[in-house]
């Protein structure tokens, strides 16, 4: 395998290359064309091919590794190496025209997420990482915020799951709303986990989200110095379905909220 810096650079222009392609496709996208996976959670071909676009340029990268991708257009066995692959994570933002949307991309091997890259197609904005090499936005670093739950920005998503999740996030919200700097829903669980990394969120909680969703934010916001674990407050994430990603000052206020629900 390359270097490690090298091969998160060129997974940041395969990212930008999907991004180019999701970017066209949207200034002629039509509601005609989006399918339902389940109630409101919705998929298009744009979603499709971009997975196909990017699987192909990995797999040339990296032949020796395997896949975990939304889609399900490739998988894996036993390969030492994994790339987890979100095409298009903000679909719902996406067919709304609804800035953010990205692309998610990361790479693991066995329990260590080795690089993370995540690229914004509004905003041309790409996140980025790799294991002990800091985080970093358009080639400038990245570090979290510092705000004490009192002044945080808080960023509290809903999952599909709306059955299972709808007491939580109401009971979250009951307890934050008004105790905290204010509560924001971006669409996109890779972008709120970036935004923590760039200190433009303090924290940002989710359940029934999916290992394509969050496995390159994770790194990214581990990387810029915050802290990331599941609901039960576990450092091991990796193959749970909740996250809670803060700059490390509130993360003990969310966990302390979320044991109580
Ligand atoms: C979804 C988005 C959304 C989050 C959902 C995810 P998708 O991914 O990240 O913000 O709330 O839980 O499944 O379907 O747009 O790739
Ligand atoms: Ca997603
Ligand atoms: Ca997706």
């Amino acid at each position: 395998m390359q270097n490690v810096e090298t091969l998160t650079r060129l997974v940041c222009e395969i990212a930008r290359e999907a991004g180019s392609y999701i970017k066209k496709e949207r200034a002629s996208f039509s509601t005609d064309k989006v399918e339902r996976k389940h109630a409101h959670d919705y998929v298009s071909y744009v979603d499709k091919n971009s997975e196909q676009m990017i699987v192909a340029a990995l797999r040339k990268l990296l032949p020796e590794a395997g896949f975990i991708t939304e889609e399900g257009s490739a998988g894996h066995t036993d390969e030492q190496y994994v790339w987890v692959v979100d095409p298009l994570d903000g679909t719902t933002n996406f067919i709304h025209g609804f800035a953010p949307y990205a692309v998610s991309i990361a790479l693991c091997k066995g329990r260590q997420i080795v690089m993370g890259v995540v690229y914004e197609i509004v905003a041309d904005e790409c996140f980025y990482a790799w294991q002990n090499g800091g985080a970093w936005l358009n080639r400038q670093p990245l570090h979290v915020g510092a705000s004490a739950i009192n002044d945080a920005l808080l960023c509290l998503q809903l999952p599909y799951n709306s059955d299972a999740y709808k007491p939580v996030i109401k009971k979250l919200i009951d307890r934050f709303y008004g105790n905290v700097g204010s509560i924001r829903m971006m669409g996109s669980a890779a972008i709120a986990l970036c935004y923590v990394a760039a200190g433009r969120l303090d924290a940002y909680a989710e359940r029934y989200i999916g290992q394509w969703d969050y496995m390159a934010g994770a790194l990214i916001v581990k990387e810029a110095g915050g802290k990331v674990s599941d609901y039960d407050g576990a450092d091991y994430f990796m193959e749970g379905d909740s996250i809670v990603a803060t700059n490390g000052v509130v993360h003990e206020d969310l966990l302390t909220t979320i044991r109580e629900l």
